[in-house]
């Protein structure tokens, strides 16, 4: 905890937090940093010609009468995003390496999700929420601390009437599919390790989940359909997986294949009992489903790198109309920059996490991958040391080594107020093709890195 109290120390000198116009104070669980403050405003989902904006209308064009919201804060209190949706104490959702927390009392959603028991509270049976989701994570070309993730839910009233609406959704979607070009590799709707829940009729469980299953088929036809890089006459094919999450059961992932390759784009499940009575729905049951859409629309669009959803390159952002799919055409790809930084952990540890973020925080969007390169424990003092590799690229222009070293001296500095000592820089620059990178060693004479850096340590 004092890590990371003093890791926001770093960019946040203030004794406050603002976020959207509103200010929080802070306190020992405040981990949020400057650089994800700086995305709460952006809100991708709400810009019709972005790509994650067109995504969104063409996921609400596929379900018309569901009611659509995405305007909701960012800003939840740890009960949205975990207890009312029965996650247990010790889910690792919950820790500091893990979610952004204003404060005690205040976190950035990690999920849309947090948002189920307002929503079915409103007395909304058939909804879809878009939003930015926040989640700390390791840094490479597919995971960005901010994203977007569209919920879906819909429920059915408990009675025969709610039975009916069900068979005769579930017969026209079937009807639908069984015309279409599409392979579904289905399991059981429910199984001993993937149970309708006590409170419910199993039959009607089991027409709630294939419900849910159809409607989902359903609107992944109409988004990857003949667009799966799958060939031609080539069926697009879709697999059904048992998964679990605290808030459903039972609870499935769904994987699409893309190129060649089985991709993961959503979870989902039958919505539990308690997120319902929570709402003061009474009588009803009913799904819900959560999808990535940065996800969905790196594999629609071929978009290479998570970091250009932020770009607000004209180069960028004028590739994309409404309504419209088409491939993206990357310009010219830049070349990479990367150096290495090696440092003695601190007493209490320092997650990977945290290394990221502050990495993050010194050196923004220029960052395109972190890498541990090596971990090393000193056979005497039992003290650990770590190797990581940061690779610097800038999405829009050619960044000179200067402008690298700069960037990475601002990580050093940074570094230098949560670690004790560092260990030895190493150093690396392009050579004029301007894709082979050769490492030159500033402080040690010795490759591979590994080596120098456990030989550095051992010096000490
Ligand atoms: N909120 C879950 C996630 O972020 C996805 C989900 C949504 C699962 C709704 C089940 C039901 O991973």
């Amino acid at each position: 905890m004092a890590r990371c109290l003093l890791l926001s120390r770093t960019s946040l000198p203030d004794e406050v937090v603002t976020v959207l116009g509103e200010q929080y104070p802070k306190d020992a669980k405040t981990n949020i940093t400057s650089s994800i403050l700086s995305k709460v405003s952006r809100k991708l989902h709400l810009q019709p010609s972005h790509p994650i904006g067109i995504l969104r209308s063409l996921i609400e064009a596929h379900y018309p009468s569901f009611t659509a919201l995405s305007n909701f804060s960012p800003v939840v209190t740890p009960a949205m995003n975990f207890d009312d949706l029965s996650f247990p104490l010790d889910h690792p959702g919950r820790s500091l390496t893990d979610s952004y927390y204003i404060n005690a009392h205040r976190m950035l959603r990690t999920h849309t999700s947090a948002h189920e028991v307002e929503t079915f509270a409103k007395g909304i049976r058939q909804w879809l929420l878009t939003a930015d989701v926040y989640r700390r994570d390791e840094i490479d070309g597919s995971h960005y601390p901010v994203f977007h993730q569209m919920e879906g839910a819909r429920i059915f009233s408990h009675d025969p009437s709610g039975i009916r609406e069900l068979e005769e959704d579930n017969a026209r979607l079937a009807a639908r599919l069984a015309k279409a070009n599409i392979v579904i590799e289905d399991i059981p709707h429910v199984t001993a390790t993937n149970p309708a829940q006590p409170s419910h009729d199993p039959r009607h469980a089991e027409l709630v989940a294939l419900n849910l299953k159809l409607s989902l088929n359903s609107l992944i036809l109409d988004i990857f359909g003949g667009r799966a890089n799958a060939g031609e006459g080539e069926p697009l094919r879709v697999r059904w997986i048992e998964a679990y999450f605290p808030f459903t059961s039972p609870s499935f992932e769904v994987e699409v294949m893309f190129g060649g390759k089985w991709l993961e784009i959503l979870g989902c499940g039958v919505v539990l009992q308690s997120t319902l009575d929570k709402a003061k729905v009474p009588n009803s049951i009913g799904w819900a489903f959560g999808l990535g859409l940065e996800r969905i629309a790196m594999i629609l669009y071929s978009i290479p790198d998570i970091r250009l959803f932020w770009s607000e390159d004209p180069r960028f952002l004028s590739q994309f109309t409404p309504g419209q799919i088409k491939t993206f055409k990357p310009f010219s790809k830049y070349p990479a920059c990367y150096k290495d930084v090696s440092f003695w952990l601190p007493d209490q540890a320092m997650h990977e996490n945290d290394f990221c973020d502050l990495v993050r925080d010194a050196a923004g969007d220029f960052v395109e991958d972190v890498k541990l390169v090596d971990a090393f424990t000193h056979p005497k003092t039992k003290r650990n040391s770590q190797c990581f590799r940061i690779n610097y690229r800038s999405m829009d222009r050619s960044l000179s080594n200067d402008e690298a070293n700069a960037l990475h001296a601002q990580v050093v500095s940074r570094l230098k107020n949560v670690c004790v000592y560092l260990l030895v820089r190493v150093d690396h620059v392009r050579t004029t093709s301007n894709t082979i990178i050769k490492p030159r060693l500033l402080h040690l004479a010795v490759s591979p890195v590994t080596l120098a850096h456990g030989r550095a340590a051992l010096e000490e």
